[in-house]
């Protein structure tokens, strides 16, 4: 992988004089995180664990490019964060043995930095963009020819005498991720030739994450540490692998440091992170809806203005998990706490009383 771009590594930028923002990032300027999370990345198929159906789908693909002599079709990968979009964008990178460039919408801010990076595409190589529903006009335009007929559409000169340069580009894959597919403009969706929804992980699928991560990172730890992490990792790998990290931490500090069921649920308690893998912020949100708006319905950005969160950290990261384990709703007139959410934190379940079943 070769290039990391996204807004949060121009937050890490130092502002140097003249030096311009550039969506191609200098290595150092990519935070920890990123670098931990880099580090643990499975590299291929054998190693990257679940998402099976969709991996059997993608190897398939590959053997036919590669049959073909021709690169991939470009592809859209939607799901919640932290499931594995831009680690897969790598393995496929790997197994068709070309370069990877990664950047991100936000940073695509400017004609100049999309066709920056189109222009310094090889043949054959893949572009990641994510966040891609966050991509604005201008930059997707400029994509459309490119995704299409592998072409720019450059323009020189003013009013009257403006001209049309049409540049040629070599042929490349584009593989875009986002979190929210039904904010991306229809014909930009139409322009990917394979869609693929990325699903939450099963219990056991992340037991052997975290199990593979331990291992990387000489973490002692049995079979039942590994469930006991793994079911409150809310099905995500991302959230699997910072836990592994918090309970490695307390288990070496309060015990010898070799991760066992009880050590795992003793920290993640003490983190406050539940049985289900809620943590507080999920727990606020839930309690805010039944205690001052009686269960719901209630906006987004009521939520959001009454617990200081913003409406996207909520939406992006919060609500995918709640709503798929059925704790919480969502209608048309806003979010709603299911009688599971009720059971789930304490509350017996709501009545539905006979004057609101008639509207
Ligand atoms: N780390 C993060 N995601 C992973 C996956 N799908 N397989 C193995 N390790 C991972």
């Amino acid at each position: 992988m070769s290039i990391i771009a996204d807004d949060s590594d121009f937050k890490n930028q130092k502002s140097e004089g003249t030096r311009e923002k550039n969506p191609v990032i200098r290595p150092e300027a990519i935070d920890l995180d990123k670098n931990f999370e880099n580090c643990i990345r499975p590299k291929s198929f054998d190693t990257y664990i679940g998402q099976s159906a969709l991996k059997d789908t993608l190897k398939i693909t590959i053997q036919a490019a590669k049959k073909r002599e021709l690169p991939l079709d470009h592809l859209l990968f939607y799901g919640p964060p932290g499931l594995g979009k831009t680690t897969l964008a790598g393995v496929i990178a790997q197994e068709m043995g070309v370069d990877i460039k990664i950047t991100s919408a936000p940073a695509l801010e400017r004609p100049r930095d999309i066709i920056g990076i189109l222009m310094s595409l090889q043949g054959g190589e893949i572009l990641f963009i994510d966040e891609i529903h966050r991509l604005n006009k201008v930059a997707e335009e400029i994509l459309y020819p490119a995704m299409e007929d592998f072409y720019l559409d450059m323009t020189t000169g003013k009013s009257q005498t403006v001209k049309t340069l049409r540049v040629p580009l070599p042929k490349f894959t584009l593989i875009g991720a986002t979190t929210k597919a039904g904010e991306l403009s229809g014909p930009l969706r139409d322009r990917f030739g394979i869609i693929h929804r990325l699903e939450f992980y099963t219990d056991s699928e992340l037991a052997q994450v975290i199990t593979r991560t331990a291992g990387i990172l000489n973490i002692e730890i049995d079979e039942k540490g590994a469930y006991a992490i793994a079911r409150r990792s809310r099905g995500t790998p991302r959230i699997a692998n910072r836990l592994i990290k918090r309970v490695s931490d307390y288990a070496l500090v309060k015990y010898s440091g070799k991760i066992t069921e009880s050590i795992a649920n003793e920290s993640l308690d003490i983190l406050k992170i539940d049985e289900f893998g809620l943590d507080t912020t999920d727990r606020n949100l839930l309690n805010l809806i039944i205690e001052k708006y009686d269960g719901g319905p209630v906006g987004i950005e009521t939520i959001a203005a009454a617990l200081g969160e913003d409406v996207r950290t909520l939406e992006d990261v919060c609500e995918p998990f709640l709503l798929q384990a059925g704790l919480l709703q969502r209608t048309p007139r806003g979010r709603k706490v299911s009688p599971a959410g009720y059971r789930h934190l304490g509350y017996k379940t709501k009545e539905i009383s006979s004057q609101q079943s008639l509207f």
